[in-house]
């Protein structure tokens, strides 16, 4: 169907070499659901990197495909064939893009660690930790050569929800762990701490994670149960560490006692821990939702400043260079 109005070079998944190319519109139309075939997807996808048009084919939006296809780098998903010309044709008509950035391979592999975690849960199978630690390197490898800046705007700009907010996070914390001089262990832990600190999400209703404005008292209470879910799902892991578990569970608790499951206090909140939130919250800041837009990182900084007590002081000035230079 689009023969002769565009020239169509086609070619099967994980058979034989991908042409390189710089120019015209990657389709993909491939079972998302099935990890063979992500994983041939992500090796095409590497090769054809300069392509800034990726439309992926979803019949019927299913919604753990759709979140595959974004996490894979999709700029666009279409789910009936009779879209596909039209789609085609606003492409085409499209002012040449003068910004040819690319997306980093370290942030479209991360992003397809996140959201297989996720389905994974979602269809209640168990949490993959070697896949977490993987995303975690990624994360770590590109902070170390491109900067926590770079990071922040290409998340930015290319996911959404709850993805962009896991991979906002995990940058923060490992830039934060950077910034301070933890030696390479501590960053690994606490950027998997990051990496995994909201994947109680995945049992939490769509309905509330991406309803598109505030959430009522209820749904609160339900969003609240989060780190809990979190926790109870990583407990039983062979080989979790103690400290990624207490991120898990306590990333929304405060030194004065108003946080939440556990209502601790200072002392027993530790180090990792009060990391992990002021990652967490500036983050989530900077991060656009349905009822405000992003905030700016001085502004969001400023925020943070102003949480005296519940907050440790020292590492909130720590983080100032993070927040806003880094
Ligand atoms: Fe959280
Ligand atoms: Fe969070």
């Amino acid at each position: 169907m689009l023969e002769p109005q565009f020239d169509v070079i086609p070619q099967l998944l994980g058979v034989g070499d991908i042409p390189s190319s710089s120019n015209g519109v990657l389709m993909v139309d491939a079972d998302l659901r099935q990890m063979v075939r992500v994983e041939q997807i992500r090796l095409v996808l590497r090769k054809l990197s300069c392509i800034s048009e990726k439309l992926f084919v979803v019949q019927n939006q299913v919604r753990s495909m759709v979140e595959q296809a974004y996490a894979l780098g999709a700029t666009d998903v279409i789910s009936r064939p009779r879209e596909i010309i039209p789609k085609l044709v606003r492409i085409a008509e499209k002012p040449a893009q003068t910004d040819l950035a690319v997306v980093a391979p370290e942030l479209t592999d991360s992003a397809a660690a996140f959201a297989s975690m996720f389905s994974a849960i979602r269809n209640g199978k168990p949490i993959n930790l070697a896949c977490a630690e993987r995303a975690t390197s990624q994360i770590i490898d590109s902070i170390e050569q491109n900067g926590l800046s770079a990071w922040l705007d290409d998340v930015r700009r290319y996911h959404q929800g709850t993805f962009q907010h896991c991979l906002l996070v995990t940058g923060v914390a490992v830039g934060f762990a950077m910034d301070v001089g933890f030696d390479t262990s501590d960053i690994r832990r606490l950027g998997i701490a990051a990496t995994l600190h909201d994947i109680g999400k995945a049992r939490i209703p769509l309905s509330i994670l991406d309803k598109p404005g505030r959430l009522d008292p209820a749904e609160e209470e339900v969003m609240r149960r989060h780190p809990v879910i979190g926790y109870e799902l990583l407990k039983d892991i062979p080989n979790i560490s103690p400290e990624v578990l207490d991120g898990v569970r306590h990333h929304h608790e405060y030194l004065d006692g108003s946080g939440y499951p556990d209502a601790l206090r200072a002392p027993q909140i530790s180090d990792l821990v009060r990391l992990l939130t002021i990652s967490d919250i500036f983050a989530a800041l900077i991060e656009s939702r349905p009822y405000r837009p992003a905030l700016l990182r001085p502004e969001a900084y400023k925020i943070l400043c102003g949480m005296d007590g519940k907050l440790e002081r020292p590492l909130v000035q720590a983080f100032r260079d993070v927040a806003l230079v880094a």
